[in-house]
C-alpha cells in the first residue's frame, strides 16, 4: 500500500495526488493530531506498536504498518514539515521497537516490520537555498533512522502568505554586554524531562544574567536559548507549532542558541534539529549563535550513572563541561560559534545500548507485556 501523508486542502488534495484506491491511501494532517508527549506508551502498554493518545494519529500507526511506500507531501518549514505533519510523525515512532542495535555506524532502534519501505518526500513553499540543504540530510538521516530502503526528495515552488514564506534581513544582534536571556524549553516532558536539566547546568554557567523562562517574557531579550529533544531527526511538533506562530514578533538583534539532546548515543545525530532552528532564526530576522547537539541526553537522567561518572567517566564529563563552557562563553560574549557535538564514551555505546533494552523490556513487563506482544505487529 502506498501511504501519501499530506497538509493540502481537499481541493489540493484531488487536483495533486493519485486518486484514493484499495492501494493508495492518503492521511489529511489536518484537524491537528495532539503532539507526542513523550510517554514511550506505544513501546511500553498494550497494544504495542500504537500510540496512546487516543485520536486520529493512532489510526495512522496502523495504516503505515501496512505501507511499502510513505509520501510525505508538507509545506516547507525552515527545511523540514509543517506543524500538523510533524505532529503526525512524531506520533509513529512504534514503527519501530524500543530496542537498540548498531546501524550504519550509529544507534538506532531495531525494525518492528520486516519490509523496508520507500520514502518520498515532496515539500512546496518558498524555500531558501539554505533550507533545501537541510531538508536533504533530513530525508537521509530519516532513511537511516527508519531503515528504510530508498529517499526521494522534490521541492516545489510558489509563493505563500504563510508562516515559513520569506526570510527576513537580519537586525544587528544586541552588542554585549549581554544581561537578559530567555530560556524557551520545548521538551513535551517539561520538567521532568532532560532539557530542564541542560537549562539548569547552562544557567549555574550564565552568573549575573537575568534569566526569564518563556516567549512572552524574552520580549526585551539579548539572547534566546532553545533546549529541546530530538524527535523523528527534527524538533518536536509542539515547539515546531510554537517557532512558527512567533516567527514575526521576535525582538530584532536577538541571538539564539540550541542546546538538543537526543536519545541515541551521537551527539551529531542532533545536526538536522539545529540547522532546523538556524533557519528559522533567518526566517525570524534573527542571529545565528550557536548549536550543541548531545548525544545521550538520557544518561543525565540517570542517578545511577551520573554518581558514578566522576570516577569511570571523568574525561567524557569534563569534555561535556567544556562544550557548555563553550557555549555560556558565548553566550556572555553576544557572539556565535561553530555547531558542537558532544558523544559520550562512557559508558561505551553497547552498554549504553544494553541498559537501554533494559529498561523499556522492564517498563513493558511492569505492565504486563510478554516479550512476544512488546513485538507485536499491528
Ligand atoms: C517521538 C520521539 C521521537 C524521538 N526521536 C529520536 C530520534 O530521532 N533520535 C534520537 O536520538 N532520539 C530520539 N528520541 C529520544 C529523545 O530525543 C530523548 O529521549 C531525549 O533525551 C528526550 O529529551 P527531553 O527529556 O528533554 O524531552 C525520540 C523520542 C520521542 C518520544
Amino acid at each position: 500500500m502506498h501511504l501519501i501523508l499530506h497538509d493540502l486542502s481537499p481541493e489540493q488534495a484531488r487536483r495533486h495526488l493519485p486518486a484514493q484506491s484499495e492501494t493508495v491511501r492518503w492521511f489529511d494532517a489536518a484537524p491537528s493530531v495532539k503532539p507526542c508527549t513523550g510517554c514511550y506508551g506505544c513501546w511500553t502498554t498494550a497494544p504495542a506498536g500504537e500510540c496512546v493518545i487516543p485520536d486520529r494519529g493512532q489510526e495512522f500507526c496502523h495504516l503505515l504498518a501496512q505501507a511499502g511506500k510513505l509520501t510525505i507531501v508538507s509545506r516547507c518549514y525552515y527545511g523540514g514539515f509543517s506543524p500538523d505533519v510533524k505532529a503526525v510523525i512524531d506520533r509513529h515512532i512504534g514503527y519501530m521497537l524500543p530496542y537498540f542495535h548498531a546501524y550504519e555506524g550509529e544507534m538506532h532502534h531495531v525494525p518492528r516490520y520486516e519490509r523496508r519501505i520507500e520514502l518520498a518526500w515532496h515539500l512546496y513553499g518558498d524555500i531558501s537555498e539554505a533550507e533545501r540543504e537541510t531538508t536533504r540530510r533530513y530525508a537521509a538521516a530519516n532513511e537511516r533512522n527508519f531503515h528504510a530502503a530508498s529517499h526521494t526528495v522534490a521541492f516545489y515552488d510558489c509563493a505563500s502568505a504563510t508562516p515559513g514564506a520569506e526570510e527576513r534581513p537580519h537586525a544587528a544582534p544586541a552588542s554585549p554586554p549581554v544581561s537578559r536571556v530567555a530560556f524557551i524549553n520545548g521538551s513535551p516532558r517539561g520538567d521532568s524531562g532532560v532539557s530542564t536539566k541542560l537549562l539548569k547546568l547552562l544557567e549555574a554557567k550564565l552568573p549575573g544574567i537575568e534569566i526569564v523562562h518563556g516567549w512572552r517574557a524574552g520580549t526585551a531579550c539579548d539572547a534566546f536559548v532553545f533546549a529541546f529533544p530530538l524527535y523523528v531527526d527534527g524538533i518536536p511538533s509542539n515547539l515546531l507549532r510554537e517557532l512558527a506562530a512567533h516567527e514575526n514578533d521576535m525582538p530584532p538583534g536577538a541571538r539564539v542558541y540550541a542546546l538538543v539532546n537526543n536519545g541515541f548515543y551521537e551527539g551529531t545525530q542532533n545536526a538536522t534539529a539545529i540547522a532546523i532552528l538556524r533557519n528559522w532564526s533567518a526566517r525570524a530576522g534573527l542571529a545565528w549563535g550557536q548549536g550543541l547537539g548531545v548525544g545521550a541526553g538520557e544518561i543525565l537522567q540517570q542517578a545511577s550513572l551520573m554518581a558514578m561518572a566522576p570516577f569511570v567517566a571523568r574525561g567524557s564529563m569534563k569534555r561535556f563541561d567544556r562544550a557548555m563552557d563553550t557555549l555560556a562563553g558565548h553566550i556572555l560574549a553576544g557572539d556565535g560559534g561553530e555547531d558542537l557535538y558532544h558523544t559520550p564514551d562512557m559508558p561505551p555505546r553497547w552498554g549504553y545500548m544494553l541498559g537501554g533494552d533494559l529498561s523499556f523490556r522492564l517498563a513493558g513487563k511492569k505492565n504486563g507485556l510478554s516479550k512476544r506482544e512488546m513485538k507485536r505487529r499491528l
